[in-house]
């Protein structure tokens, strides 16, 4: 990513901003930007930060050799592209740095639709970058009060991932969430724990729970329907003894169901879009997020 542009200056003239310069952001910056995270109390371990960064191209904003932004993005084939984990310094804010990150990376994206899920704090910006509100995220956390029914379709069974399975979950999930995320998942199958759904003797969805921030996390729920996506979902409430988190959509029919079970709606974001909305397939949903970042 061609960076140069954004440089520092020795006008004495400069203001703060004029001395702060992007740059493509390193792994050496991960400790920075975990400590960024941590300041607004973000959940997200420096695992969590690595393993975002490991499939994304990212911007810090820099000054005085101090990371005081941060800004990723992740492709999804050609036409797809989602960013994240944008942040700068509180004595930094409202001075434009968010704009010129974001404006660099989306500099990057051109041509693909861009999607982003957004807080109350960077909605002003991505509005003003010409992304459109499509729906909310509900983010529910908390430690099951009871292991809900495994009650599924007649014929519906669950069952462990085995290494056969593998294309055909990317696919599912590529008609789920409209974007090919092949990469993703085979990373995801390698570190979480996936439940697979059997309908009709066919794999007909899935779902990863795994470590992630404070405890963890079930996502992607890649499923034909709700019944399907709460089957899934109590199969991964079997794998987890703490604290579990899962970002779902308002509009999915899930949360009611998600606080029965002793985990309450503890925060929110906007889904916005930049360019078109993904086509998901009829039979296809895509029920749960892997992160809000990441999507
Ligand atoms: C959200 C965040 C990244 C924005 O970064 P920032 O550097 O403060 O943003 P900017 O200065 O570029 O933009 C701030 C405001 O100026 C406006 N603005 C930006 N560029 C502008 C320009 N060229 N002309 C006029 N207004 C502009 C933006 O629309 C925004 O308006 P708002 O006050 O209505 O929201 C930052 O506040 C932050 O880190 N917040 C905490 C973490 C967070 O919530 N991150 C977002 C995750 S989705």
């Amino acid at each position: 990513m061609n960076l140069a542009s954004t440089t520092t200056t020795d006008d004495p003239a400069a203001t703060a901003t004029d001395t702060v310069r992007l740059r493509p952001f390193e792994p050496g910056d991960l400790p920075a930007a975990h400590a960024m995270s941590s300041a607004l109390k973000w959940p997200h371990r420096i695992e969590d930060w690595q393993f975002a960064l490991s499939l994304s191209q990212g911007v810090v904003a820099e000054r005085d050799g101090k990371v005081l932004g941060t800004a990723l993005s992740w492709n999804w084939g050609a036409d797809y592209a989602t960013i994240g984990l944008v942040i700068v310094a509180t004595e930094l804010q409202g001075q434009r740095i968010g704009n010129r990150m974001m404006s660099a990376l989306l500099d990057r994206l051109a041509g693909r639709n861009v999607l982003l899920h957004s807080t109350v704090a960077g909605r002003g910006l991505y509005e003003r970058l010409g992304f459109v509100t499509t729906g909310e995220i509900e983010q529910h956390l908390g430690e099951l009060t009871a292991l809900p029914a495994l009650a599924g379709r007649e014929g519906d069974r669950l069952r462990p991932l085995a290494g056969a399975d593998v294309e055909s979950l990317i696919a599912i999930d590529a008609r789920g969430a409209g974007m090919p995320r092949g990469e993703l998942l085979r990373r995801l199958f390698s570190q979480g724990k996936t439940v697979v759904l059997e309908r009709g003797g066919e794999a007909a969805g899935f779902a990863v729970i795994r470590r992630y921030g404070h405890g963890d996390a079930v996502g992607p729920v890649a499923a034909p329907d709700v019944d399907a996506a709460r089957l899934l979902i109590a199969g991964c409430c079997r794998h987890t003894e703490g604290l579990l988190r899962i970002d779902v959509e308002a509009a999915s029919g899930l949360p009611q169901w998600l606080e029965s079970l002793g985990l309450p709606r503890t925060g929110g974001v906007n889904i916005m879009v930049r360019g078109r909305v993904p086509e998901r397939g009829p039979a296809h949903g895509n029920w749960a997020l892997v992160t809000q970042a990441i999507g």
